[in-house]
C-alpha cells in the first residue's frame, strides 16, 4: 500500500477528494494530513473521514527539524501539497527528492510566485482579460511554483466570467484530475 502525506492550509476540498478517492481504490492511503493552521477546515474533514491530522507552527517548520523528522517517520511515498500556503524549506526538498508535488490553480509559469494563491490568482486572471486558465501539478523545488511540471490542463475564461466563476471551473478541474495524477506518479515510481 502506497503512503501519501498531504499538507494543507485551508478548506481542504482537494485533501478530501484525494482521501476518498484512495479510500475507494485501496491501492494507496493518505496516512496523515499536516497543517500549519490549527483552525483550518481541513481538520474537520479529517475528523469526519477518520484520517489522522497534525498541526505545526512556524518554528517547528522553519527553525527546527520537528516537522521534517515527523514526516520522515511517516515514510511517505509521496507528499502532496493541496492548498498549502507556506514555502517548503530547503532541507525538506532535499530530504524528499521528486517526492513532493503541488497543485497550482493557474497555467504556470503564469500567475505563480509568492502571494499568488487561491482567489488572488483568479482575480489576476480576470483583471488581465485572459481567455484561458487552468491547473498545474508540479514537483516542488526551493522556489515557489518553479519545479518541473508534471501535468497541465486548461479551461476557457469568458469575457463575462467573474473570479468566482473562474474559481469554480478550476475547482472542477482539480477534483477530476488531481487524484489521477497522484495515482499515476505512485504507479510509475514502482
Ligand atoms: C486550490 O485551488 C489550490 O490549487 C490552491 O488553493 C486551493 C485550495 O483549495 N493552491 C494554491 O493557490 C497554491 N499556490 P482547498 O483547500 O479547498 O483544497
Amino acid at each position: 500500500m502506497k503512503r501519501i502525506v498531504i499538507f494543507a492550509s485551508g478548506s481542504g476540498s482537494n485533501a478530501e477528494n484525494i482521501i476518498t478517492y484512495f479510500q475507494n481504490k485501496g491501492n494507496a492511503e493518505v496516512v496523515q494530513v499536516l497543517t500549519n493552521n490549527p483552525q483550518a477546515t481541513v481538520l474537520d474533514r479529517c475528523k469526519r473521514l477518520k484520517v489522522s491530522a497534525f498541526s505545526f507552527n512556524r518554528t517547528a517548520f522553519y527553525t527546527k527539524d520537528h516537522v521534517l523528522s515527523h514526516t520522515q517517520q511517516l515514510n511517505p511515498d509521496l507528499i502532496v501539497l493541496a492548498g498549502f500556503l507556506w514555502k517548503i524549506p530547503e532541507n525538506f526538498v532535499h530530504a524528499f527528492p521528486n517526492k513532493i508535488i503541488n497543485i497550482h490553480p493557474a497555467l504556470l509559469p503564469k500567475y505563480g510566485g509568492k502571494g499568488m494563491y487561491g482567489q488572488h490568482v483568479h482575480e489576476a486572471v480576470v483583471n488581465n482579460k485572459e481567455t484561458e486558465t487552468g491547473i498545474t501539478i508540479h514537483f516542488v523545488n526551493e522556489r515557489y511554483d518553479e519545479g518541473n511540471i508534471i501535468f497541465q490542463v486548461s479551461c476557457e475564461v469568458n469575457p463575462y466570467d467573474s473570479a468566482e466563476d473562474v474559481a469554480s471551473k478550476i475547482h472542477e478541474l482539480e477534483m477530476i484530475h488531481f487524484p489521477n495524477v497522484i495515482e499515476s506518479i505512485l504507479t510509475s515510481n514502482g
